[in-house]
């Protein structure tokens, strides 16, 4: 049995990955289920049992060092062994940097710590087991972590350095057998952007980008499996994703444009 361990798997991308590992490989799956909402990890665990898997529910907050670390500990104490560490568990933030009051800029620390810390230390803790069963890392980083995005600062700022800390960590892992990688959706159908923080640091309730193209959750989840069956370093989303990473080294003003019109109307610089 392949042992995954999942952050952020009570709703959106994290749960889905949880769901489709689970309709894959049936018996063949453990999962341990990490969030804060326990109730709905319970949900999701439920869905993912209903297909033959096991699953452990871990409630967690892990933008705190000691959870990240008894989530790992949970893991090994119930099957004794980790395969996979998908870094999952994220939030967003949408405010133009100006708007942000001296008083209020603790937030864009909050999350650097659910964003890449929680994913440092988790990925710390498990390192010796992966090494154990030459597993896997994913980390689901973002488009804005490939792309400055105006209005995300904050968010930006996390993502871009979750790609660097997780480049870097894959050449340092070439010889022991665990591959790392990284998945950079653009915009997902999920809740993230409403809950995410908003110049004062408090649920914005909307969003500033616009959602009519958004990539569904199922294709999303699909992909990055895709990428990490087949130990791909990366899984860049689209193809106009993939053009604006390169289009961004030879034209960065076209790319600059193309970001602003990715945010609606009223979230632009005034
Ligand atoms: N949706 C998109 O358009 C998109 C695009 C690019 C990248 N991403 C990335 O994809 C990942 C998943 O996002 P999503 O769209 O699926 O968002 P989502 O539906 O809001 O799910 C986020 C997950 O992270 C968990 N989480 C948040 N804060 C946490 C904390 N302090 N401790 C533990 N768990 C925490 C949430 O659970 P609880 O609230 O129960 O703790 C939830 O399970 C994130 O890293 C996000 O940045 C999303």
């Amino acid at each position: 049995m392949k042992i995954h361990v999942i952050t952020g798997a009570s709703d959106g991308i994290g749960a889905e990955v949880a769901r489709q590992l689970a309709a894959a490989h049936g018996g063949q799956a453990g999962l341990v289920l990490a969030a804060r909402s326990e109730d709905k990890l319970r949900a999701v665990a439920a869905q993912c049992r209903a297909c033959g898997a096991q699953a452990l529910v871990v409630p967690a907050d892990l933008s705190h060092e000691p959870q990240c670390r008894a989530l790992v500990e949970a893991a090994v104490q119930e099957f004794g062994r980790i395969d996979v560490l998908v870094n999952n568990a994220g939030m967003s933030a949408h405010a133009l940097f100006a708007d942000v009051q001296a008083q209020d800029l603790h937030w864009y620390e909050k999350l650097m710590k659910i964003n890449l810390w929680s994913s440092v230390w988790c990925t710390h803790a498990a390192l010796p087991y992966l090494k154990a069963s030459h597993g896997q890392i994913a980390a689901v980083s973002s488009l804005a972590g490939l792309i400055g995005v105006p209005g995300r600062t904050a968010y930006s700022a996390s993502k871009f350095a979750m790609t660097g800390f997780f480049e870097a960590l894959r050449a340092e892992l070439k010889s022991s057998g665990v591959s790392v990688t990284i998945a950079y959706p653009g915009v997902v159908a999920t809740s993230i952007r409403y809950r995410g923080f908003n110049a004062r640091g408090e649920p914005a309730g909307g969003s500033g980008l616009k959602e009519a193209n958004a990539m569904s959750v199922e294709e999303c989840a699909r992909l990055i499996l895709d990428g990490m069956h087949r130990r791909r370093r990366e899984v860049v989303m689209s193809a106009n994703a993939k053009l604006g990473r390169f289009a961004k080294l030879i034209v960065p003003a076209v790319v600059e444009r193309a970001a602003l019109a990715a945010l609606k109307e009223e979230a632009r610089p005034h």
